[in-house]
C-alpha cells in the first residue's frame, strides 16, 4: 500500500526537519578556573562534527575576547598558546562549513555589533536572508558570510538588560534547527543556550557547569546531566543551572542518566584512531553478540513487538541507511531472505524520503545508523513510523536522535568510534543483523530449533575468527597497498554479499585515501566498465559466493586478459584460485551467512596502508565529518 500520507506528513514536520543542518560541535564552561584548557580538549572531542574551522570567545577582566583559525583544533591550540589566558567564562565552537566557506570571518563565535554578544551555533537559520532584509537595519556591516550573525543582531535588537528574554524574542522569528551558546557582555559570569532540533546538553562537572552538542565532549566526571529541546533556553553559572520554555517563563527540567561513558578517546599507542578501532573489532562483535543471544536463544532487550507481528503480519522488511551503513544493509538483506524468506528491500536514506516508499503496518522498517543522528536516516524513519511500520533501529549511539525516536532498537556495542571511516561499528551492525535475521527467522517460524543453535555456535566462534584474520591478513595488507598507493583508480568486484563488501572496501578506499575506488557487480563489468581496464589496473575481487564461484572467475580472468592486476579476497581454498600474477589474501571458513564479516578486514587494512603510504589524514579525511547531520 502507498502511503498516502507523506505530503501531509511533511506539511506537519517543523521545518528544521526538512531542511539542512550544519554539522558543527559546541561547548561552553563557567567554572572557578581557567576553563581554556578544557574548551580545547572538549572541542578536540567534538571534531568528529566537522573540522574547517574553530574558534573560542572568553572573558577576561569582564571584557570579551575572541580567538579563531581556520583548520583543526590544533590550529587553534596554536593561535592561543601565543597568548596568556586566565578565563573563567569561555564557549567554543568546531565548524562543517555549509553557509559560507571555511574562513577566519566565517568561524564562530560570532558576535552582535556593539559586541553585547558573542554567539555560537551548531544548525541553519533557513530564514537568514528574510531576517537580513525584513528585521535589521539595512545598513548593518556583516562581518562574516553565515546564516549565524543574524542571530547575534537579533539578540540585541531585542536586549533591554534581560538575556533570557532577548533569546527567547529572537528565537521566535528562527526558522530552521539550531542550537546556541553565547556570552553577554552585561553578565560576564554567566553562559547562556538554547536549542531546537540541534542536540545540546547542559552538564554540572566536579568543577562547574558546562553546555555540549555531545556530553562525550566534557572532561570532567559528569555530576548532573540535562538535554535542552524544542526552544527551550539555559542559564548557567559556576554553581546553578536554570532551564526556561521558549518564551523565557523559569522550568524545572528533570535530571538525565549520567552516567560517565568508559569509551577512551585515546588512541592508546595506536598510530591512528582508525587502526585502533580495526583492531578493536573481535572485542565489538562479542559484546553486540553477548547483548543479544542468551541461553542458546537470540534476545532483543529493546525490541517490544508482539509475535503476532512476525508469524501473521509481515509482509515486507526495507533496511534504510547511509553509506557504509547502508552496505551493511545490502549483507543483510540476502541473510534475511534466506533466514526468514521474506522480501528485503534495501534503500539510500537520502533517496527513499523522497521517492514513493510502499511502506505500511505489514512492513519491518530497519534504520541503521552508527551516530544515530544522519539527518537523512532520521527522516526516513519519522516517515516509516508515520506510514505505520513497525521500527527496528541498529545504532552505536545511546541517546541519539535516532535510538530516541526508535520504538526497537538494537544497540550495538562497538563503543566510541573516532575515526570517520568506520570499520568496528560497521562489524557490530553485521552481527546485529544475524542476529536479528536468526530472530525474525525463529518468529516466522521459517528456523529450526537446531538451525538456530548451529547458528549460534558458528556465532560464538566469529570474534576469534576475526582476531586470527586481523593477525593473519596485516602483512599482505601492507604489501598489496604497496603496490595499489600510485594508481589513481582501484576497481572492486564481486556478486551477491560480496558484492555488498566490494562496495564497502571501495568506499573505504577512496574515503581515507582519496583514490578513485568504484565497486561493480561482477557480472556488469563487461556492460561498459572493463573498457577502463589497463596494463597493470588494480582490480580487488571479493570471492567468498561458493555458488557463484565459477562465475566470479571467469569475471577474473576476464579482466586479467585484459592486463588488470587482480588480488582475491576469499575464503575458498588457495589452490583453487592461484595463477599467473594473481594475489590471493585468504580468509578463515565460517558459515556462508557470516563470512562477509570476515571478508572485509583485509579490504579495511588495505585502505588503511594505502592512505598511509599516500600521506593522507587517515581519521579526519579532507571534506568529511563523522556525523552527518546535514541533508
Ligand atoms: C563510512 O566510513 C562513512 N564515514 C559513512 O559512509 C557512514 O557510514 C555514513 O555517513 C552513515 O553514518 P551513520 O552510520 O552514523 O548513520
Amino acid at each position: 500500500m502507498f502511503c498516502i500520507n507523506k505530503r501531509k506528513f511533511f506539511k506537519l514536520l517543523p521545518k528544521s526537519e526538512k531542511g539542512m543542518e550544519e554539522m558543527c560541535g559546541i561547548i561552553g564552561k563557567v567554572g572557578e578556573e581557567n576553563v581554556i584548557p578544557q574548551l580545547i580538549n572538549g572541542l578536540k572531542k567534538l571534531e568528529y562534527r566537522g573540522y574547517d574551522s574553530a574558534g573560542v570567545a572568553f572573558v577576561e577582566d569582564d571584557i570579551i575576547n575572541r580567538v579563531r583559525a581556520v583548520g583543526k583544533i590544533s590550529e587553534l591550540k596554536k593561535k592561543l598558546s601565543q597568548e596568556v589566558i586566565e578565563s573563567r567564562v569561555g564557549i567554543g565552537h568546531t565548524r562543517w562549513a555549509t553557509h559560507g566557506s571555511p574562513t577566519e570571518e566565517n568561524a564562530h563565535p560570532h558576535r552582535s555589533k556593539n559586541g553585547m554578544f558573542y554567539i555560537v551555533h551548531n544548525g541553519i537559520i533557513e530564514n537568514s536572508e528574510e531576517i537580513k532584509k525584513n528585521l535589521l537595519p539595512y545598513n548593518l556591516d556583516f562581518e562574516s558570510g553565515t546564516d549565524t550573525e543574524v542571530f547575534a543582531h537579533l539578540l540585541e535588537k531585542y536586549y533591554d538588560g534581560e538575556p533570557v528574554s532577548a533569546i527567547a524574542k529572537a528565537q521566535a522569528v528562527l526558522k530552521g534547527s539550531y542550537a546556541f551558546g553565547l556570552i553577554c557582555k552585561d553578565y560576564p559570569d554567566v553562559i547562556f543556550g538554547a536549542a531546537s532540533g540541534s542536540p545540546l546538553v547542559v552538564v554540572k562537572g566536579e568543577n562547574g557547569f558546562y553546555i555540549a552538542s555531545d556530553s562525550g565532549a566534557i572532561d570532567e566526571k559528569t555530576v548532573e546531566k540535562y538535554s535542552v529541546s524544542c526552544g527551550e533556553i539555559c542559564k548557567i553559572t559556576s554553581s546553578a543551572a536554570e532551564f526556561f520554555d521558549p518564551s523565557g517563563k523559569a522550568i524545572k527540567k528533570q535530571r538525565e542518566d549520567s552516567q560517565n561513558s568508559e569509551d577512551s578517546f585515546e588512541k592508546e599507542g595506536y598510530a591512528h584512531f582508525m587502526l585502533k578501532e580495526i583492531s578493536e573489532q573481535p572485542r565489538a562483535v562479542k559484546d553486540t553478540l553477548d547483548s543479544l543471544i542468551s541461553l542458546g536463544g537470540v534476545w532483543l532487550p529493546h525490541v517490544n513487538i508482539d509475535e503476532d507481528f512476525f508469524s501473521e503480519i509481515l509482509e515486507k522488511i526495507v533496511i534504510v541507511a547511509c553509506g557504509s551503513a547502508y552496505h551493511t544493509g545490502l549483507v543483510a538483506k540476502h541473510i534475511i531472505e534466506k533466514l526468514t524468506g521474506v522480501p528485503c528491500a534495501v534503500e539510500i536514506a537520502s533517496e527513499f524520503r523522497y521517492s514513493h516508499p510502499f511502506i505500511d503496518e505489514k512492513t519491518l522498517a530497519i534504520f541503521v545508523s552508527q551516530s544515530g543522528e544522519t539527518a537523512d536516516t532520521l527522516a526516513c524513519l519519522r516517515l516509516a513510523k508515520h506510514c505505520g511500520a513497525q521500527i527496528i533501529s541498529i545504532v552505536n549511539v545511546r541517546g541519539s536522535a535516532i535510538a530516541k525516536e526508535s520504538d526497537n532498537v538494537i544497540f550495538t556495542k562497538a563503543g566510541r568510534e573516532i575515526a570517520v571511516a568506520t570499520t568496528k561499528a560497521y562489524s557490530a551492525q553485521l552481527a546485529a543483523f544475524y542476529a536479528l535475521s536468526i530472530f525474525i527467522g525463529r518468529e516466522k517460524g521459517k528456523l529450526s530449533e537446531e538451525q538456530e543453535e548451529k547458528y549460534i555456535e558458528e556465532l560464538s566462534l566469529l570474534p576469534q575468527k576475526i582476531k586470527e584474520t586481523l593477525e593473519t591478513v596485516n602483512e599482505n595488507a601492507k604489501k598489496f597497498a604497496q603496490k595499489i598507493c600510485k594508481w589513481d583508480k582501484v576497481f572492486f568486484m564481486g556478486r551477491l554479499t560480496d558484492y555488498a563488501t566490494a562496495c564497502e572496501g571501495s568506499l573505504k578506499l577512496k574515503e581515507i585515501s582519496y583514490i578513485n575506488a568504484q565497486s561493480y557487480a561482477s557480472g556488469e563489468l563487461k556492460h561498459g566498465t572493463i573498457s577502463l581496464v589497463e596494463e597493470g589496473t588494480p582490480m580487488i575481487a571479493v570471492l567468498g559466493e561458493s555458488k557463484i564461484f565459477s562465475k566470479t572467475l571467469s569475471n577474473i580472468c576476464e579482466v586479467e586478459s585484459r592486463g588488470a592486476q587482480v588480488i582475491v579476497i576469499t575464503d575458498i581454498a588457495k589452490e583453487n584460485l592461484l595463477s599467473g600474477n594473481r594475489t590471493v589474501i585468504s580468509v578463515p571458513d565460517t558459515l556462508s551467512e557470516f563470512r562477509q564479516s570476515l571478508l572485509v578486514l583485509p579490504l579495511q587494512l588495505i585502505s588503511y596502508y594505502t592512505a598511509l603510504l599516500r600521506g593522507c589524514d587517515i581519521d579526519q579525511p579532507k571534506n568529511l565529518a563523522k556525523s552527518v547531520t546535514v541533508e
